[in-house]
């Protein structure tokens, strides 16, 4: 595996590696690797012929009062397991190396970054847009992988994808979870044993959500209800929001009548945590 730094040695192998005609699998990243990430990679490794993975804690997608600073890294750690799971290339570059002095050039998707996640964190898709877009640009892949932790973000990058014309399939992954159900995140870090405890109730909320509507549950409005008692009887836990949505505007739903994305994001003490299920009545 070769770790690099530089923009221009990232176009060099790019570059090489079209003339060869390979087929490349990306996986963009912020590093602090769990098994969320080694979920994606490993299948990347299994469906393309080189792997790249970007590691890159993106300062651009961080509010001014967000954890940009505290943000977990551990390079180390993440080059030796990107190394033993077969990755062709981590690339990892410095903040300045990927926002150059005069920097001015930004990527949004209209509509969809201001809905759910946008509203509490504006400017956040905009900069996942705008560093995605750059290492699409720089890294040629056949394919990218994201994980449906992130469902809006996989939703985004999608339309972007397509609104822009790049020939990249977006392949989204499973959340991979814990024994109790909490998704993995690096910001479970953030958490103290009993916030960890109380934030086993955003799983079972969503699964119960998940329940109601196979059992013919219709109204989008019940089950935001139903959701937000369970998570209102943890005492640390402070909702950010709770929604129904159709998957693919993002738009609230009063009335059920196909597939739902249902997700929620909730603070406990300083750890926003967000997760969501896809459920088909
Ligand atoms: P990061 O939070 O490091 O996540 C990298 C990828 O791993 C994303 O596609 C995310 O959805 C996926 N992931 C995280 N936790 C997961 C879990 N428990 N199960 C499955 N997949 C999981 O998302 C980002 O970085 C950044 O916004 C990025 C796309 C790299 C742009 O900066």
């Amino acid at each position: 595996m070769e770790v690099v730094n530089s923009v221009e040695r990232m176009r060099e192998i790019s570059r090489d590696l079209r003339r060869k005609a390979k087929e490349v699998g990306l996986v963009p990243t912020m590093g602090a690797f769990h098994e969320g990430h080694l979920s994606l990679i490993r299948e990347a490794r299994r469906r393309d012929e080189v792997v790249v993975v970007s590691l890159f804690v993106n300062p651009l997608q961080f509010g001014p009062s967000e954890d940009y600073e505290q943000y977990p890294r551990d390079l180390e750690r993440d080059v030796a397991l990107a190394s033993c799971l077969g990755v062709d290339f981590l690339f990892a570059p410095s903040a300045e190396e990927i926002y150059p002095q005069r920097f001015d050039t930004y990527v949004t998707v209209e509509g969809l970054s201001g809905k759910l996640c946008g509203i509490s964190r504006p400017g956040h898709f905009r900069g996942v847009t705008t560093v995605v877009a750059k290492l699409f640009n720089l890294i040629l892949p056949r394919r990218a992988y994201f994980g449906q932790k992130d469902a809006q973000q996989a939703i985004i990058v999608g339309k972007m994808i397509r609104d822009l014309d790049w020939d990249i399939e977006l392949v989204m992954l499973p959340t991979v979870r814990e024994e109790d159900g909490l998704a993995m995140s690096s910001r479970n870090l953030y958490l103290s044993q009993q916030e960890r405890q109380e934030a086993t109730v955003l799983y079972r909320s969503l699964c119960w959500a998940a329940e109601r509507i196979k059992a013919g549950e219709k109204e989008a409005g019940g089950i935001r209800e139903g959701i937000r008692e369970m998570i209102c009887s943890m005492p640390s836990a402070r909702i950010d929001y709770i929604s129904v949505v159709d998957p693919e505007t993002l738009e609230e739903i009063e009335r059920i009548e196909g597939k739902v994305l249902v997700a929620l994001a909730v603070w406990f003490g300083r750890a926003r945590l967000i997760d969501n299920l896809i459920i088909a009545p």
